[in-house]
């Protein structure tokens, strides 16, 4: 069946795993790539697809309602699939109004916009509105799990406005009848990260031997999971998820920071020829992060028994893959933290 969808926040690092799955995966859907391009967004995360048919892409802010309103009703929109979000805790902590700007009105805008255009009718539409596990908080060192039944405990301005755009997708299919798809998902790692999330930046770190700054004692704990499973679990959950449900994503691999950077250095020094051990000096503890949560760690049994989804691939695959793909890719690294590509992106689309 022919199908439109939009995607937002597609040049982001999930986002362009997602949009390359679908264009790949769907010849006959069209997919729209609706990004602001922030510092975050970078076309170049899809010159592999960006000549096919049925891909096209749209440079907007989510926050204007009235091109949201257009681009849902030209093309015919039955499926959103929402990721454009300001998502880096740090960011969050030194700029908090912009992540309620971005995430909290963003994310109303698309909804008030899908209401506005579908205008009631339903049949075959979905808004599916992708979160994060950050929104419950934090667990101890208990061995207990998020479940999608765990009540929201958000600690930083990013996961409080993340919390509060998946109350608002709530909200709209409650009062309005909006079909709705929440899923929350644990750490992502793998390709087109940008270089300020912890493994990208330490590999690339590594590579040019730069300090590593690990943040407290380092005994944080996240749970992984390899992005391209994240996106085989997004195409799942939108095409047989319920209206009305959430599901929990992750990869039951959990990692203290300081045991997963030394997995980090190991790799980067086997694949560069280093002695082993030889980047361990680079290790620099630092002021920890304020309100820093302590463990997440997800439970995605109900995916796994309800819609047959589980990860594709071992940690220790993902992460070889992952550490590879920095170092064979050092000028997608060089351009992203040099703004280069900014300058040509803003070149292709005539802007100022
Ligand atoms: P990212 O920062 O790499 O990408 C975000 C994208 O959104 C960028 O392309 C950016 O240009 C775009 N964007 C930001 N504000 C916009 C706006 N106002 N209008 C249009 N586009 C805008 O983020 P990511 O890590 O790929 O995360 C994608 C989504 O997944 C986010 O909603 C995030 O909360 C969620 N998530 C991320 C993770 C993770 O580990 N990275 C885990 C769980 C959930
Ligand atoms: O859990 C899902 C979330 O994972 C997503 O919703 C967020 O968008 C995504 O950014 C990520 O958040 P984290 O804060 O967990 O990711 P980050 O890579 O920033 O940090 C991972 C851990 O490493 C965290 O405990 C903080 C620590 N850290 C991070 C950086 C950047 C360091 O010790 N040093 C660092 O330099």
């Amino acid at each position: 069946m022919k199908k439109n969808i939009l995607i937002t926040g597609g040049a982001g690092f999930i986002g362009s795993h997602v949009v390359r799955l679908f264009v790949n995966k769907y010849p006959d859907y069209n997919i729209y790539n609706l990004d602001k391009l922030t510092y975050a967004g970078n076309l170049a995360n899809l010159s592999d697809i960006e000549a096919r048919p049925n891909y096209t892409f749209v440079k907007a802010d989510i926050c204007d309602l009235e091109t949201m309103k257009e681009v849902i009703a030209e093309n015919n929109i039955t499926g959103i699939i929402h990721l454009a979000a300001e998502s880096h805790v740090d960011r969050s902590i030194k700029d908090p109004l912009v992540f309620a700007q971005a995430n909290v009105m963003g994310t109303l805008s698309l909804l008030q916009a899908a209401k506005e255009v579908w205008n009631g009718d339903y049949s075959d539409k979905i808004f599916y509105h992708i979160s994060t596990d950050e929104v419950y908080g934090t667990l101890d060192f208990d061995g207990t799990f998020f479940t999608e039944d765990t009540k929201y405990d958000p600690h930083s301005p990013y996961s409080a406005s993340k919390a509060s755009s998946d109350h608002f997708v709530r909200a709209y299919h409650d009062t309005y009848g909006l079909p709705v798809i929440v899923t929350n998902c644990s750490n992502n790692y793998g390709p087109y990260q940008f270089p300020e999330k912890l493994i990208p930046l330490f590999i690339n770190n590594i590579r040019h031997q730069k300090p590593l700054p690990v943040y407290g004692k380092g005994e944080n704990v996240r749970d992984w999971l390899y992005v391209v499973d994240h996106a085989r679990a997004i195409d799942v959950i939108f095409h047989r998820g319920k209206n009305g449900d959430t599901y929990n994503i992750g990869g039951f691999n959990e990692w203290k920071n300081i045991d997963l950077i030394k997995v980090i250095i190991k790799t980067v020094d086997k694949l560069l020829g280093n002695p082993e051990g030889t980047s361990e000096s680079l290790i620099t503890y630092v002021t920890d992060r304020a309100g820093h949560d302590l463990r997440y760690a997800i439970d995605s049994t109900k995916l796994k028994n309800e819609l047959g989804w589980e990860p594709s691939l071992q940690f220790e695959e993902g992460i070889e893959k992952t550490v590879k793909w920095y170092l064979e890719n050092q000028e997608w690294l060089d351009n992203v933290t040099s703004g280069e590509y900014e300058n040509y992106y803003r070149k292709m689309y005539n802007q100022k």
